[in-house]
This record gives structure tokens, sequence and C-alpha cells, in this order.
């Protein structure tokens, strides 16, 4: 049986293929999507889908309904882009200036799509649901993860499963990563208000510029010197504006960075740390400091108990170096919010080949990854299906279909 599917995946690669390029060559920015939420919903309803469209906003959520009952299982792509100009030279490369597919939701939606298609055609077979969920904003927060959730779209399900392609892993590798997997992401804002003058009389004044170089520091050692060095984090200061002109000093500086935690007690820690820091250093200076701290995506964990379960599969399914066991990355995914709800495991595809250019990070403007990682991640999502909902299937038929998987 699922070699049987891998094959009908295999057959439906070149229009996966046409679909990631044509979205790849229109893309959306995050809460501004309306072409690629419709060429969705267009695709899952001539699958015989129950589609719902707007689901929190912009997100299309399709159901495939099992011949027989049973549990419900989602999967989760993202569909929205970046703000950056594209300066790759593939044919398909984006016709929106400035705006550009740089992390791969572009595959991520395909690669659900093409499952989405050949689950359809052996519904009957189900002892179960499967609900795709295609995501808008993941890229910019607050996220459209939680606002999807809130309206429904996790309703009545039992596990949930999600991937993303990484052109930092070779094509075909698939990384599983067990407990904490990726980030949380907070962002906070200080402004300084000090007081301007003439850049010959600093004494009149209070310099917002020194008290903004010292406070980069200061919050440097936070995790070099209050956080235990066995528990990740970062603090990254990634904009610092003062001034217009090299001889005044101007009346106020801010800056604005990022936080990355994977503990919520180290969260916590850092969030009170920052306020502290910002208040004394600015108050030993004779400045003020306003403070804006927004908590943003939490920690991404992947249970356990689903993740061994995807690891079970992708060893019976692929070769042995094909099966990666990752640290975790300080990057942030709202994926985060599902696995909050209900049971379920994010996993990442290898995309990365130097043959093809795609080996430049997520987020460049020569992002590209090779797309033959939709068939791997369509694999596992249809293995896993199978595994949940296929009663029928016998105990054999994974190593069947390894067999005549080809990576
Ligand atoms: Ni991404």
């Amino acid at each position: 049986m699922l070699s049987e599917l891998f094959d009908r995946l295999d057959t439906l690669f070149p229009e996966m293929v046409g679909i990631r390029r044509d979205l790849h060559m229109h893309p959306e920015l995050s809460f501004q999507e309306e072409r690629t939420p419709q060429r969705i919903a267009a695709y899952l309803e001539s699958l015989g889908l129950h589609v719902r469209t707007g689901v929190g906003g912009r997100g299309v959520v399709g159901l495939l309904e099992g011949g027989k009952p049973g549990r419900t299982i989602a999967l989760r792509a993202d569909f929205d882009a970046l703000p950056i100009h594209e300066e790759s030279e593939v044919p398909y490369a984006s016709t929106v200036p400035g705006v550009m597919h740089a992390c791969g939701h572009d595959i991520h939606t395909a690669t659900l799509l093409g499952t989405a298609r050949v689950l359809s055609e052996v519904r009957e077979e189900l002892h179960g649901n499967v609900v795709f969920v295609h995501q808008f904003a993941e890229e910019l927060m607050p996220g459209g993860a939680l606002a999807m959730i809130e309206d429904g779209c996790l309703d009545g399900v039992d596990v949930i499963y999600g991937a993303h392609v990484l052109s930092t892993l070779p094509t075909s590798v698939v990384g599983l990563c067990s407990g904490p997997a990726m980030a949380a992401s907070d962002r906070f804002d200080i402004a300084i208000r000090g007081r301007g003058t003439h850049g010959a009389m600093p004494h009149l004044g209070v310099d917002p510029v020194a008290i903004a170089s010292q406070l980069v520091l200061n919050l440097q050692l936070i995790v070099s010197r209050r956080i235990d060095p066995l528990k990740p984090a970062v603090v990254s200061v990634g904009s610092l504006l003062a001034g217009n002109a090299f001889n005044v000093i101007p009346d106020s500086a801010t800056l604005s960075g990022t936080v990355r935690t994977l503990d919520e007690e180290v969260r916590g820690f850092i969030e009170e740390a920052v306020c502290q820091i910002a208040e004394s250093t600015c108050k030993s200076a004779g400045a003020t400091a306003e403070l804006s701290y927004q908590r943003g995506y939490p920690t991404l964990w992947n249970h356990p108990d689903e993740t061994e379960r995807l690891e079970g599969i992708a060893r019976r399914l692929f070769d042995e170096e094909q099966v990666k066991i990752i640290p975790p990355s300080m990057g942030a995914e709202d994926f985060a919010y599902y696995l909050q709800r209900v049971p379920g495991s994010f996993f990442f595809v290898g995309g990365g080949n130097s043959k093809l250019d795609a080996t430049f990070p997520h987020h460049h403007p020569r992002f590209n990854v090779d797309e033959r990682a939709m068939g791997t991640a369509g694999r596992l999502f249809i293995a896993v299906v199978f595994e949940h909902l296929g009663k029928g299937v016998a105990a054999g038929d994974l190593e069947a279909a390894a067999a005549k998987a080809v990576g």
C-alpha cells in the first residue's frame, strides 16, 4: 500500500514542482496573502475535501474524511513570504519586487498539497480523518497559528505534524529533535531620554549615545555572566539609532533587540534582567529609559513520543545516514502554539545542494533549495498518517515501501 502511495507521490512530483514555482514567482507578505490561499483552497476543493477559508484571517483548512471512523491527524504548512528582494537567477524567480519566498514556505505548501492529493485518492482506506492546516503569516509576529487555533483549526485534532525544509541540511536528510527544538523569541525596544547639547560641551547635556553604548555591553553580561552556561540563551541588539550630526549630542537614542531561550525560567529571568539593566544604566547616567518588552513565539517543544514515532518511521523508510538527530535551533516558529495544545512533532528536511547553488542560508536574497526535499517530506507525512490511521496496513508494509523508496 505505502509503496504504491510513494509511487503516486513520485508521479505527482512535476505537479508539485509546478505549484512550488508558481508560488515562488508570486510571493505574498505575511498578513497580506490573497492569491496564495485562493490557490490552495481551489486545489483542496478539486480533491473533494471540505475546505474552510479565512480561518483566523487568511488561513485555509482542508478536511479529508476517511472511509472508517478513527482519530484525526493534522498536517501543517505555512505559506507566507519575506520582505527580501530576490537575487537568484532561477527562471522562476520572484516577480514581485522586494518580496521573496526566502524560507521555503512555497516548498512546504506544495509538499502538503501533493500529500493531500495522494491521501485523498485512498480516503476509503483511512480509519480517521486528516486535517490539512495551511497557515498564513508565520514570519511576522503575532503569527497566524494562534488566530487559526482560536478559529478552530485544531478542533477534534488528536495529533499534529509539521515540517520545515533546511538549506543547511543536505538534500533528503531528515532532522529530528525531541523536546525543546526551537527557541522562544521575545523582542525589546528601549528609548533612552537624555538631553541634547553641543558636541563640544557634553557636560551641559546627558549623552544618550554614550549611555546606549554602555547599555549594549551591559546587556551582553546577562548571558555571559548570569545564565547557567549549560542553558542556551541569546540577547542580540540588532538596531541602535541616535542623532544625525557628527558634532551634536542628541536628545534620545533607541535600541531594539531579540531574546532567544529554550527554557521558561531562563526566559523570565532575562526579561526581568533586561528591564532592570535598562533602567539602572540610564538612571546612573542621569537619563530615563522607556522600555517595551514583548513576548513572541514560545519554545517549540516536540513531544518525545511523537518524535520517536517519526524517528521509527524514518529509520525504516530511509538509509541510516539520511536520518539525523539534530540539536535545537535558536530560530523560532509559531508551530510551537499547536504543540502547546495537542501532541505532535515538527521535523526538518534537508534541501541543501551545492550543485544547484542551493546552500545559501534562510532569508538570504539567493536562498533556494533542492525541490526533491518535497518527496522526502511527503513520504514522511504519508507514512505517519498511515501509522495513525491505517489499521489495515501490514507490519511489513513500511519495509516494502522502504525497499522501493528512492531517496
Ligand atoms: Ni520558515
